[in-house]
């Protein structure tokens, strides 16, 4: 019988499982779930058999590949597939797809939500600053830069963005400024919300001298991911700026050091932009459907080791 694991170190909502299940088991397959793991090794051990996976963040390495003697399918329940060794998927026929759109509400609202956690002074007493008025930068506008740019034009913010990847067009026709280029979008905007995947391109590109350019009193916010920023230019410019303010939703690898300029720096303890019940359901769901609709009809949408 066909098996689809489920391998989720942070696991979906019971619902999104349940929903996972039905279509799963609507196909004839059989349903296998690894949550919580604390090891590698047990998911070394639950992909052996398994012919098709679905993850989140979890890291699906060349070891993870090796072990898999039947898999013919990895679906990342989500965007993002920088945790997925695309490499050793081709290298072994594994078609390897990702879940776009399905989650981006969810780390849309999560943007928002640290911008007002830090306008507002980490929900202290000390009087903040309100967004309407402000200025925000969209870093890649993608599905979620565009909902935050929607959400925050609601909220009376001035949005700017930057996309070399959406035609100029696309982007005004939201009613927003499209940057010049990325030193533009920094030094013009006191929000700058973070959009931009992590490949070879973007990993520590985020670094002092683009950051330097932001205006007194700016907020970086990062609900991608943690490698595009330059970490330990970030720790130099919070020392050196009493102003700059930085919130993440993925602990920086300095993180520890970072924790001294709190409450200008703030980060969560665990990913948590997708984690949602409704985002759960979107991208697990999706995720099951694409892996159905894979070995039963051949259907290779989304696909991202092509
Ligand atoms: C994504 O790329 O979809 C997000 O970063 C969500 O990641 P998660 O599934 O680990 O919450």
């Amino acid at each position: 019988m066909t098996k689809v694991l489920v391998a989720t170190e942070k696991p979906f909502a019971k619902v999104a499982v349940d929903g996972i299940r039905e279509i799963v088991e609507k196909a004839g397959f059989e349903l296998a779930l690894l949550e919580k793991y604390t090891d590698v090794a047990e998911f070394y051990k639950a992909v052996e058999d398994a012919d098709a996976l679905i993850v989140r963040s979890d890291k699906v390495t060349k070891e993870v590949i090796d072990h898999a003697k039947k898999l013919k399918i990895v679906v990342r329940a989500g965007a993002g597939f920088d945790n997925l060794d695309l490499e050793a998927c081709t290298s072994k026929g594994i078609v390897a797809m990702n879940t776009p759109g399905q989650n981006s509400n969810a780390v849309a609202e999560l943007a928002l939500g640290f911008m007002i956690y830090m306008a507002r002074t980490n929900f202290t007493p000390v009087a903040g600053t309100e967004l309407l008025g402000k200025r925000l930068g969209i870093h890649a506008y993608g599905h979620v830069g565009r909902l935050v740019a929607m959400k925050a034009k609601a909220l009376g913010m001035e949005i700017m963005a930057l996309d070399p990847f959406v035609p100029a067009e696309k982007i005004e026709a939201d009613g927003v400024k499209v940057a010049k280029d990325v030193e533009d979008l920094y030094s013009s905007c006191d929000y700058v919300s973070l959009h931009i995947p992590a490949n070879d391109q973007t990993k520590n590109s985020i670094n002092y001298a683009l950051l330097s350019k932001m205006p007194k009193g700016a907020c970086l916010v990062n609900t991608a991911r943690k490698e595009v920023i330059n970490e330990a230019d970030m720790a130099k410019l919070l020392a050196e700026r009493e102003d700059f303010k930085y919130i993440t939703d993925i602990a920086a690898g300095n993180d520890a050091e970072l924790k001294a300029f709190a409450p200008r720096y703030f980060s969560t303890t665990k990913k948590m932009g997708a984690q949602t019940k409704e985002a759960n359901i979107n991208a697990g769901l999706a995720a099951a459907r694409q892996i159905v609709d894979f070995i039963v009809n051949g259907v290779t949408k989304f696909q991202v080791n092509k």
